[in-house]
C-alpha cells in the first residue's frame, strides 16, 4: 500500500511558469479591483471587463509550460499514493502528468452557464466573449469560484488532508478561507512542510522550508524518493 501524500498549492507552484501571483509584488490584485473582475456583482455590472480579465489570463496559462515543481509532484505518482488540491485554476498540474487535481476554485479552461451551474464545458477557443451562450441560451461565464461563491470539493479535500502521511503546500500566503483553512485538517503525526518564497509562520505543525517552488519541490520529492527526510 502506497503511503498517502497530500499536495495543497496556491499561485506561486505556478509563478516560475510566468503566471501571475495575486498578492506578491506585481500581483493581480495590485492591478486589478477583485470586487469588479472576480464577482458575481462584477459580472452583473460590467460582463465584458470580466470576460477580458479572464481572457487574458487564459492566454497567460495556454502558452505557460508546467515548471520543475509540477513535474516533481507528478514524479511522485510512481511512488505514493498523491492527491493534488489546488487554489489554481489553471492546469499546469495535469500538464505536468498529475493525476488527480482537485480544483476548490475551478478551472479557467472550463466555461459554464451564467445561468445553470451544472451546465460546464471545455472551452475549445482561448476567450470567452459576450454572445457566447449555453445550450439553453444564456451567457457563458468562466467555471471559476468568485468572491462570495462557494469553493468547491471542500469535504473531499478536508478528507484528503486528514488521511495523508506527507503534505507539502506550496506557493499559497494562506489569505483566502475556506481553502486555507484546510491545513489544520492535517493529522498531528503526518509530515507537513510549508514552502514560499516569503518567511511566513508555518502553521498547525508545519516545518516551513523558505524558497523557490522549483528550488524546494523537488527536493522534497527527491529525499521521499530515497526514503529520506528533508
Ligand atoms: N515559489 C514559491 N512560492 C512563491 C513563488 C515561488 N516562485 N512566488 C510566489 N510565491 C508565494 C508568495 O510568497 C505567496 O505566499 O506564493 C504565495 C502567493 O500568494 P497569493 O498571491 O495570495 O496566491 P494564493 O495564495 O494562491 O491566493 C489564493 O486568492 O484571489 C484568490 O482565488 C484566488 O486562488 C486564489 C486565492
Amino acid at each position: 500500500m502506497k503511503e498517502k501524500v497530500l499536495i495543497f498549492s496556491g499561485s506561486g507552484v505556478s509563478a516560475e511558469s510566468g503566471l501571475r501571483t495575486f498578492r506578491d509584488m506585481g500581483g493581480l490584485w495590485n492591478e486589478y479591483a477583485v470586487e469588479e473582475v472576480a464577482s458575481p456583482e462584477g459580472w452583473t455590472k460590467n460582463p465584458e471587463l470580466v470576460l477580458s480579465f479572464y481572457n487574458e489570463r487564459r492566454r497567460a496559462v495556454l502558452s505557460a509550460k508546467p515548471n520543475e515543481a509540477h513535474s516533481a509532484i507528478a514524479r511522485l505518482e510512481d511512488f505514493f499514493d498523491v492527491v493534488v488540491v489546488t487554489q489554481n485554476i489553471d492546469d499546469l498540474h495535469e500538464r505536468a502528468g498529475s493525476s488527480i487535481v482537485i480544483h476548490l476554485h475551478g478551472e479557467i479552461l472550463r466555461a459554464r452557464s451564467s445561468l445553470d451551474p451544472n451546465l460546464t464545458y471545455q472551452l475549445d477557443a482561448p476567450t470567452l466573449e459576450i454572445g457566447d451562450i449555453c445550450e439553453k441560451g444564456s451567457q457563458l461565464r468562466p467555471d471559476v469560484v468568485w468572491f462570495g461563491e462557494e469553493v468547491r470539493f471542500m469535504r473531499e479535500a478536508e478528507k484528503h488532508f486528514a488521511n495523508a502521511e506527507k503534505i507539502i503546500t506550496v506557493g499559497t500566503s494562506l489569505t483566502v478561507h475556506p481553502a486555507a483553512g484546510l491545513l489544520k485538517k492535517a493529522k498531528f503525526s503526518s509530515e507537513k512542510y510549508i514552502v514560499s518564497v516569503d518567511a511566513m509562520h508555518p502553521p498547525y505543525g508545519h516545518r516551513f522550508l523558505r524558497g523557490s517552488a522549483t528550488t524546494v519541490v523537488p527536493h522534497i520529492v527527491n529525499c521521499w524518493i530515497e526514503g529520506r527526510k528533508p
